[in-house]
């Protein structure tokens, strides 16, 4: 147990009573999930309104949470009595498991990804997400993990934590009546074969996709199931028996990416083939698999997701067969440690800046010089009254560090101030990347 919240006020006719907050692991006494684990289980998907899993179901989700060594966080009510629901089902939800994010350093940096956060209608806005995510951040500070990360149901929810946007994924179309033909040639074969088959090279080539892409986060064991076919999402955990798969093979014969897709049904017009995952270790792959999968007879559309300012319109012949559906934020990432994330960033460019943080939680709270000479950056707190070149809350912070909006964007947008055009220069300068940052996973 971790603390108590007050007794909150009146709400319909039933009046919250004293919270009680506690962390826990995926419990599994004789192979089957504890009590306690089973209704965290159950209480998640009551909190997004999905119906609950049965008891084979709720094993294998324990199971995988076993295997992501993945923490559980509980909110209960402990004035609740039977019959009502929260006399043992919790009244709120977290959890979070450990993770790699690629921030463009010579090495992959340990995340926190959490997930799963759910407060009951009658409790809402009392202070128990508050009282979950200060705690989980505390964990995470004290385990010395510098980042924290998660995806939000709602834009509104989590800057006040310190999370800020991160990346952004689009939903596009291409029109395959014609194919999707190329202008650069492809640079491997792409063979047919059953998700099942994929077993042996889903977790290589995941892995390998997650090196080379800035932003990426690194799958959790859901996805190599999901990615083979053996469950089709968490609401439904039987065998996708729609997924098909391609495999790409580079020039020497070995596999580098993978694509599993369905079919959309005939009663889709025109015939489409929907993308479900989309595994590159290099453009060149995804542009090949891309290409493979709009050279299907009957087939006149391909949907699938990609980053913002996608490779994609310039690499096909036919630009104007590329059109984007819908755009949204993806990832929301937070700075823990702010000397650990900047130390293990990747740099395109040296320079030094005094930086001042506004972090409520104060995990990042200063003022900060940072320094990046050779490409290795370095932060060490000043004084704290000292002078600083520009002020920015520690959940813009977080997107700039990952290269996804400039100083200077974040300067118009009124979120980064700075006394001089030559200090957004600068900052422009050293956070800037090769590429858009850009996240594959979803949790
Ligand atoms: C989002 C949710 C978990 C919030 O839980 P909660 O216990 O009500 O949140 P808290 O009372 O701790 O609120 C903490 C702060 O966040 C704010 N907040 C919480 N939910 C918010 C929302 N949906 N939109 C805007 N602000 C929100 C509160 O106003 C409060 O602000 P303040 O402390 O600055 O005054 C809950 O509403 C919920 O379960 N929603 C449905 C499921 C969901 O969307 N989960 C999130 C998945 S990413």
């Amino acid at each position: 147990m971790i603390g108590n919240l007050q007794r909150g006020g009146q709400m319909g006719s039933s009046e919250p009573g004293t919270i009680r907050v506690e962390i826990f692991g995926p419990e599994m006494p004789d192979g089957v999930p504890s009590a306690r684990a089973a209704s965290f289980s159950r209480a998640i998907a009551r909190g997004f309104y999905e119906p609950e899993s049965d008891d084979a179901e709720q094993k294998t989700l324990t199971e995988l949470d076993v295997a992501d060594q993945t923490v559980y966080i509980a909110a209960y009510d402990q004035d609740a009595v039977a019959p009502s629901l929260h006399a043992d089902v919790p009244v709120g939800t977290y959890l979070a498991f450990p993770g790699t994010i690629n921030v463009g350093g010579p090495a992959l940096l340990p995340v926190n990804q959490i997930s799963a956060v759910t407060v009951t209608p009658a409790y809402r806005r009392r202070g128990i997400l508050r009282a979950m995510i200060t705690a989980d951040l505390q964990r995470a500070v004290d385990a010395r993990i510098p980042l924290a990360a998660l995806t939000a149901s709602e834009a509104t929810i989590y800057g006040r934590f310190g999370f800020g946007r991160v990346t952004e994924r689009v939903r596009f179309e291409l029109d395959v009546s014609t194919g999707a033909r190329m202008r650069a040639p492809s640079t491997g074969t792409v063979i047919e074969l059953a998700p099942s088959a994929l077993e042996g090279q889903v977790c290589q080539l995941l892995a390998a996709q997650h090196r080379n892409t800035h932003g990426s986060l690194s799958n959790a064991s859901f996805d190599y199931g999901q990615a083979t076919g053996r469950w089709q999402n968490y609401q439904d955990l039987k065998p996708a028996r729609d997924l098909r798969a391609a495999l790409h093979l580079d020039g020497q014969g070995q596999p580098d990416g993978f694509m599993t897709y369905r079919f959309a049904g005939w009663d889709q017009e025109p015939a489409q083939m929907k993308i479900a995952m989309l595994c590159a270790s290099t453009p060149a792959v995804r542009r090949d698999l891309v290409e493979y999968l709009g050279d299907h007879d009957l087939i006149k559309k391909v949907t699938g997701y990609g980053p913002v300012g996608d490779v994609l319109p310039s690499a096909l012949v036919d630009s104007r067969s590329y059109k984007v559906l819908s755009l949204w934020d993806h990832l929301w990432l937070r700075i823990l440690d702010l000397p650990a994330a900047l130390a293990g960033r990747g740099y395109l460019n040296d320079g030094s800046i005094r930086l001042k943080v506004v972090d409520r939680l104060g995990h990042a709270a200063g003022t900060w010089l940072v320094e990046v000479s050779q490409g290795q950056g370095n932060a060490s707190r000043l004084p704290e009254a000292s002078d600083f070149d520009a002020q920015l809350d520690v959940r813009d912070l977080a997107t700039l560090y990952l290269g996804t909006r400039s100083a200077s964007h974040l300067a118009g947008a009124g979120v980064l101030e700075a006394g001089d055009p030559a200090i957004l220069d600068t900052l422009d300068r050293i956070f800037s990347t090769r590429t858009t940052p850009y996240c594959y996973t979803d949790f």
